[in-house]
């Protein structure tokens, strides 16, 4: 009797196991703010931030992490001119932040294929260091075409399901497989306003945000 007991338990025990190191992370959602302190967001280029690299003392120091860029030069002892960090900053070095490297492959935003593990710890150190110590002043330009192409993708995707539920709830014809193709057209139709919507929403933003920037 003790036998299947002890077998159930350790197979809800490895089901357990399973489930708590398989379950994939899922990072922390950003929420872009468009005003910060009562200030337009800034929206950043890779060669926009470059120009706040502690080079010239009479601009701040501005860093990327996750697409959200902190100004850090309070943490000018880091991150100033000559200083140990000063590879991170002028840029959105998140791959660096997350895997404690300073090597100039590594000083990109790209974390993708990075284990869960790195991603869990990255966000620590973005919410721990990052959104206590220093002030935000806007993001980054690939955070926010993102964002945006997520917006349109989601909503379409809405578009999508209801259509298909509203196909699964209409009475079956005898023209049954002639529909599905037209469904099948519809949905295409739809991906393809997507990638349409989005190519537009990528050749916008420049104009209409980075407008907003103003060179300090
Ligand atoms: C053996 C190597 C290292 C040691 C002993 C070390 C040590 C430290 C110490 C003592 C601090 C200061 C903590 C504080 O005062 O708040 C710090 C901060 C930091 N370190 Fe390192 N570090 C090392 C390597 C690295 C590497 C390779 C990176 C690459 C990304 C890195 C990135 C940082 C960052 C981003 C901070 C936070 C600075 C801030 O608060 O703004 N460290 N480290």
């Amino acid at each position: 009797m003790a036998a299947p007991v002890m077998t159930q338990f350790l197979a809800v025990f490895a089901c357990l196991l399973i489930s708590i190191f398989c379950e994939k992370y899922k990072p922390i959602e950003i929420e872009l703010q468009s005003e910060i302190n009562g200030e337009p967001a800034r929206i950043f280029t890779a060669e926009e931030i470059r120009k706040y690299d502690g080079s010239d003392p009479k601009k701040p120091i501005y860093m990327g992490v996750r697409g959200v860029v902190f100004d850090v030069s309070d943490g000018k002892g880091f991150y100033g001119k000559g200083s140990e960090y000063n590879a991170l900053v002028g840029k959105d070095a998140t791959r660096a932040v997350a895997i404690w490297s300073l090597e100039p492959d590594d000083l990109v935003p790209d974390v993708n294929d990075l284990p869960d593990f790195k991603l869990k710890m990255l966000d620590e150190t973005f919410q721990e260091t990052y959104m206590r110590k220093y002030p935000v002043v806007g993001y980054m330009d690939y955070l926010v075409e993102q964002k945006e192409f997520e917006k349109i993708a989601n909503s379409k995707e809405k578009t999508i399901s209801m259509e298909k539920k509203n196909d699964r709830n209409s009475d079956k014809t005898e023209n049954k497989l002639q529909e599905e193709s037209l469904q099948g057209d519809t949905q295409n139709d739809n991906l393809d306003a997507i990638k349409k919507t989005s190519d537009e929403v990528f050749k916008n933003i420049p104009q209409t945000l980075l407008a907003q920037h103003e060179e300090l």
